[in-house]
């Protein structure tokens, strides 16, 4: 389980990585911080961030439908949940990374787990 929105706060980096309204409700934005590769989705208001790394077969993730809060994989169809990660349908069968999101000052952020940080439960 990588889900990093419940790691403490004081062991992520908060990276700034667009304006708030560069993301309205139903867009999703797709940002590199380091070597991971991230999608953010604003749902309803709501913002979340996940790898944009399908754990069945590498795929890009991020350019998936959307149902609710599922994203499913262009490649093979697999389903996760955008909240948290959580693989919500076969053929993947690992959780991908969830990060925390925070808006500061009109700017959308992403928490990105310190060295050392690799996983939470
Ligand atoms: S790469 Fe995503 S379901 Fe196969």
């Amino acid at each position: 389980m990588f889900d990093y929105t419940k790691v403490d706060p004081e062991k992520v980096e908060f990276i700034e990585i667009a304006p708030e309204n560069e993301l309205p409700a139903g867009e999703r934005l797709f940002v590199t911080i380091g070597d991971q590769s991230i999608v953010v989705f604003n749902i309803a208001g709501n913002l979340y961030a996940i790898a944009d790394l399908c754990s069945h077969d590498n795929g890009p993730l991020g350019d998936g439908d959307v149902e609710g809060e599922e994203v499913i994989c262009p490649r093979h169809g697999a389903r996760f949940d955008i909240r948290s990660g959580k693989t919500m349908g076969l053929p993947a069968v690992k959780d991908i990374p969830a990060y925390p999101v925070r808006v500061r000052d009109g700017k959308v952020e992403i928490g990105i787990p310190l060295p050392g940080i690799t996983r939470n439960g």
